[in-house]
């Protein structure tokens, strides 16, 4: 943990210099931070209405902000090209379209907090950047919409409680930027606890801290460097065949509120008459849930191997009936799988590319590493990114 907290320390001190490069001298800037997540198990259920079970990590948004004498709001990016520059008091009203830049997701935010007519919507500098790969399943829009939440909660002195900035970020996805996404990301961001796993039902959005036995596990990310420029389109044709699904089944089933409330047997009587795409996409969902359920007894039983089983077969069904992975991910888990120390593997977030979330004995990290990017600089002719998180305190601002 002590190198995790110094890691987050450079990266804040990077931020400084880089705002000040930025946006010129003047007063030292205030500076924020959310994390990203890794998801073990429930892959594409939160939408679904199904438990899922993420875990924060030590990488993510890192925001530094200054406030402006002028009114106006004026946000940049260490990681991508492309700055927005607004009016405070007018932006809410002005209605700004979408950009289709990284900006949308904290404008989203900003438009969302000055609805609520904040008592002292002063104009602020803030620029965004980080330590987390953008677009690689690992949350960092989430991670960017908490952050700007809680930034811009602090410097507009809003004191509103976490979760509704957690609600703030959700709502700039799913209203601004037009993500069909479910309440996972931004829960497991704001929600986050060192060395615990969240148990998220997202039908009723209860949830529990689950502990992880850090002192014998540990929770690898490999990162295959693929990145899908479709992935958002796929993603939203995803959530539409689930609610086609739903549609058809949930009339067979008494009180059905979400296609995690269809049993099985329910699917089987009904399959001739779905599509074959969207009978897979319920397929996978009804059995992800089962699958999930059984995760989380082997976890509270101290059983990995038994959690691990599960997070393996939930990779052969996100390959085969979600049809969301790609060769790059089905090779780390393979590698991974073929391990003794190795307790379960698969793809992590929405698929399409991205990472693979592995668990596996915390003694054997480098021949997890070795063995993984030799395999796949073999068969792919690059390296992966292998990196061990256990976890993160939350959003929070950074002395
Ligand atoms: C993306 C979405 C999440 C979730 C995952 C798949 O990360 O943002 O809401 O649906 O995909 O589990």
């Amino acid at each position: 943990m002590a190198r995790h907290a110094h890691e987050t320390q450079a990266a804040a001190q990077a931020q400084r210099v880089a705002f000040s490069e930025i946006f010129g001298p003047g007063e030292d800037p205030r500076i924020f931070f959310a994390p990203g997540r890794v998801n073990l198990m429930g892959a594409h259920l939160d939408y679904n209405g199904g438990p899922v079970m993420p875990m924060a990590i030590n990488r993510g948004t890192f925001i530094a902000a200054r406030r402006r004498t002028d009114g106006k709001l004026r946000m940049a990016s260490t990681l991508e090209a492309g700055e927005f520059i607004g009016e405070v008091t007018t932006l809410a009203r002005d209605n700004p379209r979408r950009t289709g830049t990284w900006a949308d997701y904290p404008l989203g935010v900003a438009l969302g907090l000055l609805a609520a007519e904040p008592a002292e919507p002063v104009g602020l500098d803030l620029l965004f950047g980080g330590n987390l790969p953008v677009g690689a399943g690992l949350s960092s829009s989430a991670s960017i919409c908490v952050g700007t939440a809680l930034a811009l909660d602090a410097m507009w002195g809003l004191q509103s409680p976490p979760m509704d900035r957690v609600h703030a970020a959700l709502r700039s996805e799913r209203e601004f930027v037009g993500v069909r996404c479910g309440i996972m990301d931004p829960y497991a961001v704001g929600l986050a606890r060192p060395a615990h796993l969240l148990w998220l039902d997202c039908k009723d959005a209860s949830h529990l801290h689950l502990p992880l036995d850090t002192e014998r596990l540990a929770i690898a990310v490999a990162d295959t460097g693929v990145r899908r420029e479709l992935a958002q389109g796929e993603f939203n044709q995803r959530v539409s065949e689930c609610g086609q699904a739903f549609r058809h089944l949930a009339p067979h089933v008494a009180g059905a509120t979400c296609l995690r409330d269809i049993p099985f047997e329910v699917l089987l009587e009904q399959r001739t008459e779905l599509e074959e795409s969207v009978a897979r996409r319920a397929e996978h969902v009804i059995r992800e849930v089962e699958r999930t359920f059984r995760a989380r007894d082997s976890l509270l039983a101290g059983k990995p191997a038994g959690f691990g089983l599960e997070m393996t077969n939930a990779h052969a069904s996100l390959r085969e009936l979600f049809q969301v992975s790609c060769p790059e991910l089905d090779t780390l888990v393979h590698s991974a799988t073929a391990l003794d120390f190795v307790a379960g593997s698969r793809l992590t977030g929405a698929g399409f590319g991205g990472c693979t979330v592995i668990i596996f004995d915390r003694e054997r990290e480098d021949e997890l590493r070795a063995r993984l990017s030799e395999d796949f600089r073999a068969r792919h002719g690059t390296l992966p990114t292998v990196e061990c998180f256990e976890g993160d305190l939350g959003p929070r601002e950074l002395s």
